[in-house]
């Protein structure tokens, strides 16, 4: 961002420094260019700190930006990831459920039909427990989906959010960490003989992902007397990298593929999501397709001034830059997306976590804001007492879900209620006035009235967006998922970073391959590390020797 852009931007911040959140939202018009419906998806952002001033400057200068070029750039396939010099195509994915002309180049678009149509006959073959047809072992009831990251947080996400929506009768079960105490507590719950195991990873090279994948080998194959072929029928790869996954003993046929240009934390589209269509079946992961293919559609056709994306992305990064926001709470109020704050957590924070522009040049503002969050209303009941009253501002996105797929109404009430409830108050407050008025009978003694009044007050003027799902479909949650997507695509092109590439994940992998056979080693020391991990290390090789 320019310096003349901040300046612009901070005399609007300055101008409502004065005005009150409970005054801005009782302004007129203000319902009509802060709300927003794409599908089964109506967002109201009338609990920014924005009037229309700000807003006419934010839009300036997203248009400054040339947000739409860069936007049809992405969807037409160019290398927008330069650092990797990858096309960026998950919007690709989903292409064959819009209503407007693909961008992406035709020989992409078929190939991932083909890929789709391979997935679809997988999960036919399993739902009609004939994997004999490719080659799987009959009679499963349990799926685990071996994968971390993007492989990972997209697909468990979609899963959990659509258990209403599951078909087909199996379990399903994530293994992300390397963690022994998960796989091993796996290990001793599910028969390897009824366990389908799919090994996702983009690369095939991810530690985590593919240790768990030999220790599950391993205890297949001990189920089949050490019989490596008959274990083999228990397992499917998806990866990018389909001679390592062969090389890991999965024969080609059940190797679904990915491409470079689709990122892992934007792959649930692909057949990274095989877990999901196995759960919702390939007709539920269609629809899921669909509505983020409707997200798509609008992102590509509305002007900035009703486009939600937009909107996200500039309310955030006004938070961020201009209010000086350091984090962003995101708050579900649905069990069912207790997983949403930890995919969104990759999403922006992988995205968006830097701190140069692609020329290599220091950003001069702050970047992505931390992102955190669980499900409603139990978050009430943990840390929102210090984002009514804490030093601290924390912008909120509250999102809920107005039908239900269960017949308790007045739960669901209750929890929607509790929803509402807290967006007001964070925006609203009680005023010091308001907290006198109602101890003005109860406490006699003046000074600890306004003592009490001061502990009894409510700030508010704290900003926070409510999405509303219509209902939590595969195509409610499509939208809903390619809405982030496309918020931190504006958020990078605002902020001029490749939100598409991630090499602060590196060095921590590398270090970790070296202190690796340190551990194992208590005979030879731990050499080449800094002296408060080789301290660390030396700990541990006291503790197991005792
Ligand atoms: O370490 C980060 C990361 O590279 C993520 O970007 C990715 O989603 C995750 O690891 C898993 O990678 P893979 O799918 O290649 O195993």
């Amino acid at each position: 961002m320019t310096t003349e852009r901040m300046a612009d931007l901070r005399v609007h911040a300055d101008r409502l420094g004065s005005r009150h959140l409970r005054e801005l939202i009782e302004e007129a018009g203000r319902l009509e260019y802060l709300r927003y419906r794409v599908g089964p998806l109506h967002a109201d952002l009338t609990k920014q700190r924005l009037d229309p001033g700000a807003w006419n400057a934010l839009g300036a200068w997203v248009e400054a930006c040339d947000w739409e070029a860069r936007r049809d750039a992405m969807f037409r396939g160019e290398p927008v990831n330069a650092s990797e010099g990858r096309a960026v195509l998950h919007t690709a994915l989903r292409a064959s459920g819009s209503d407007l002309p693909p961008l992406a180049p035709p020989a992409i678009l078929a190939e991932i039909e083909r890929a789709a149509q391979s997935m679809a006959a997988l999960v036919d073959a399993v739902y009609a427990n004939d994997g004999a047809r490719l080659g799987l072992a009959p009679g499963i009831t349990d799926i685990v989906n071996v994968g971390i990251g993007g492989s990972d947080l997209g697909p468990r996400l979609a899963v959990e959010a659509l258990s209403a929506h599951h078909m087909g009768g199996f379990r399903f079960h994530f293994l992300p960490n390397v963690d022994g105490h998960q796989t091993s507590a796996l290990m001793r719950t599910l028969d390897p003989r009824r366990t389908l195991v799919l090994l996702v990873s983009k690369t095939f090279g991810t530690q985590e992902t593919l240790l768990n994948g030999r220790v599950l080998q391993d205890w297949v194959a001990s189920a089949y007397g050490g019989d490596t072929v008959a274990a083999a029928r228990h397992f499917i790869a998806v990866s990018a990298n389909v001679p390592a996954a062969q090389g890991f003993g999965i024969p080609p046929e059940r190797v679904l593929p990915l491409w470079d240009y689709v990122g892992g934390r934007y792959s649930v589209w692909s057949n990274v999501g095989l877990v999901l269509a196995l759960a919702i079946g390939m007709e539920g992961f269609r629809d899921f397709l669909r509505g983020g293919a409707q997200m798509d559609d609008h992102f590509r056709s509305a002007p900035w001034q009703s486009n939600l994306p937009v909107w996200m992305a500039l309310t955030g990064a006004w938070n961020r830059n201009v209010l000086g926001y350091g984090s962003l709470a995101v708050v579900p109020y649905h069990d069912g997306l207790r997983e949403l704050p930890a995919f969104l957590q990759q999403l922006e924070m992988e995205s968006l976590g830097k701190r140069v522009r692609p020329d290599g040049s220091v950003l001069a503002e702050q970047a992505v804001p931390v992102v955190w969050g669980s499900v409603g209303s139990n978050a009430q009941h943990a840390y929102f007492q210090a984002l009514h009253q804490g030093t601290e501002i924390v912008p909120v996105d509250f999102v809920g879900v107005v039908q239900p797929a269960h017949d308790l109404a007045e739960n669901h009430d209750a929890l929607l209620a509790n929803l509402l409830a807290q967006g007001s108050a964070l925006a609203v407050g009680k005023s010091e006035d308001e907290a006198l008025a109602e101890l003005a009978h109860a406490v006699h003694d003046e000074r600890t009235r306004l003592a009490l009044a001061a502990q009894k007050t409510f700030p508010g003027n704290r900003p926070s967006t409510t999405l509303l799902l219509d209902a939590l479909t595969p195509r409610g949650l499509g939208c809903l998922v390619a809405l982030y997507e496309h918020k931190v695509f504006v958020q990078s092109v605002l902020w001029d970073i490749n939100a598409f590439d991630q090499w602060g994940v590196e060095l921590g992998k590398t270090i970790a391959k070296r202190i690796q056979p340190a551990l194992g080693n208590a005979q030879s020391p731990a050499t080449g590390f800094d002296a408060s991990t080789r301290a660390l290390i030396d700990e541990i090789h006291k503790v197991r020797a005792q």
